[in-house]
Formats: structure tokens, sequence, C-alpha cells
């Protein structure tokens, strides 16, 4: 999805009207933003330890949803067990197939990638673990996880889990929490990615509202001199723990546990539920 720099909030559109037409906007997760995800989420090592934790505990195969390039997909193989990723976005499944190919053949062969929607899929089979990680949940709203959470209960397991992570704080409590005022909405920060490339991030996040937005450009100095300026933009809705666990009970699937993670993004924490079908 390409979208309009004119769409982008804050301190990020006000930079991107500066940069006027060298601008070139796209989705973090499509063509020209799956190799940036992949080089800033190699070096991430977060809810890695916690989640294989979890996944331990529940012999059998595993489905993870919204895999992308494999972040957590290849240390779920590293335990030993078959792994469905399935990822919506093809140009993050080519990532993906790649590092499984690189990976020790053992690994690469109990994977199946599937291209689908975790809104609606239907594997024709049962898992003994859902995972969906990176607070990714966050990406779909109200219909879409009425439809993840059908497609969820009707793939799990007698006794299985679904494992996923969300953020463990409100908007509001988030920004207060950081020392921002409501007139400071914008964070400004670089980030290093495995490669050692730079990345100037700016996260959109006035208190109080429901939605982040995360844009990622070169630092400025950079930008200064490119005859074009790739910036690459994503939405992420806020589902505090509280409110994803009430949602979660009315779709008929309760959390049994939680697991506090220590790291977030700059302004929240996350938190890992485990949730059982009733
Ligand atoms: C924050 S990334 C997380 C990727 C990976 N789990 C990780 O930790 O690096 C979110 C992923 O969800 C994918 N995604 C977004 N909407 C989706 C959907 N409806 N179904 C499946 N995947 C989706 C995106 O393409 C992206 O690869």
């Amino acid at each position: 999805m390409t979208t309009t720099a004119a769409a982008v909030p804050g301190l990020a559109g006000q930079v991107l009207a500066e940069y006027g037409d060298r601008v070139s906007l796209h989705d973090l997760y499509d063509e020209e933003g799956a190799p940036v995800y992949h080089d800033l989420a190699a070096g991430d090592t977060s809810e890695i330890r916690e989640l294989l934790r979890v996944v331990r505990a529940f012999r059998g195969p595993v489905l993870e949803l919204a895999s992308g390039s494999g972040r957590l997909t290849l240390p779920l193989l590293a335990l030993g067990r078959e792994v469905t990723a399935l990822e919506l976005k093809e140009s993050m499944l080519d990532l993906l197939r790649a590092r499984l190919a690189a990976a020790p053949a053992g690994a690469g062969r109990r994977c199946v990638p599937v291209l689908g929607d975790m809104s609606a899929f239907s594997l024709g089979r049962t898992f003994a673990v859902v995972v969906l990680g990176t607070t990714s949940v966050s990406l779909l709203d109200e219909a879409g996880r009425a439809g993840l959470y059908a497609a969820v209960r009707s793939h799990l397991a007698p006794g299985g889990r679904f494992v996923l992570s969300t953020v463990d704080v409100t908007p509001v409590t988030a920004v207060m929490a950081s020392g921002d005022s409501t007139d400071e909405a914008d964070l400004d920060f670089e980030a290093a990615g495995a490669s050692g490339r730079r990345y100037r991030m700016i996260e959109h996040w006035p208190a109080g509202d429901p939605v982040r937005r995360v844009t990622i450009l070169p630092p400025a100095p950079e930008a200064a001199t490119a005859e074009r300026i790739d910036v690459l933009t994503t939405s992420i809705r806020v589902l505090p723990a509280d409110a994803l666990t009430r949602e979660l009970a009315d779709a008929g699937l309760r959390v049994v546990a939680r697991h506090q993670l220590p790291h977030g993004g700059p302004r929240h924490t996350d938190v890992l539920l485990e949730v059982e079908a009733v």
C-alpha cells in the first residue's frame, strides 16, 4: 500500500512536507519496507526468551501468525518443533524463505511458510500452540480481531495455548510516564539495523490516542543530499492488556497467565498473554 505524505500526521508529516517531491512513501511491510523491517528486527531479541519458555511447556506443532521475516520463527524451530508460519505479505515471506534456506536443513524442512491473512484462515488442522508475537494483534481492527479469534479457536488442539503479546499500558499513562505533554506527541530518535545502517524513527502518539504511527526515514544529513527519500510508515493500534483480555473472553478465549516483558517501545511496555479456549 502506498499512502500520501500529506496523510502522515505530526512531526513526520512536517518533515516530509519539507522534503517535498523527493519523498517516496511506502507501507513498512511492503516490498520497499520489508528489507528495512528485517534489518531493524534482526537484532531485536525482545520477547523471544519468554515466548520459548511458554511454548516449551506444550508439546506439538506450532502455528505462528504474522511471522514476518522469521524473527520468532527461527527460535521456535530451534526448539525442534514443526512450525507453520502464516504471513500476509509475500515480500516478508520471501525474506523468511531465504532465512530458512540458510538455516540448518533439519530446521528449514520443519517450517511451512503460508501466505495468508490471520483474520481469516483455514489450514484444516490443529496446533498445540498458536503464536502471535510483537504486539501484531494491534495491526487488526475490531472485525479483523473477531475473525482472528474464531480462526485461532478452530486451530487450537484440545488443551492447546494461544500466546500473544500486547502493550501493557494505556496510551495516556504511557505518554505521561515519558514526561511528554499533550503537545509533544512525537518521539524522534535514531536506531541502527543489523547491517549497521542508521534510521531516523518518528513515533507519533498523542496522549489518549488509540493509534501509534511510526515513520522511518533516513537520518537528516543523509536525506539532505538524497535525490529520492524512501520513507516507510505503519499504524499500530494501542490494545492494552486489560481491554484485550476482556475482548478475548467475549470470544471464548480465557487468559490463564500474563508474563511481563522487559522490553517494549520507547513509551510503553509489553506483556505476553497465555490463552486457552473455553
Ligand atoms: C510487527 S511485524 C512482526 C513480524 C515478526 N513476528 C517479528 O517479530 O519480526 C508484523 C507482521 O504482520 C504482518 N501482517 C500484518 N497484517 C497481517 C494479517 N492480517 N495477517 C497476517 N500477517 C499480517 C506484516 O506483514 C508483518 O510482517
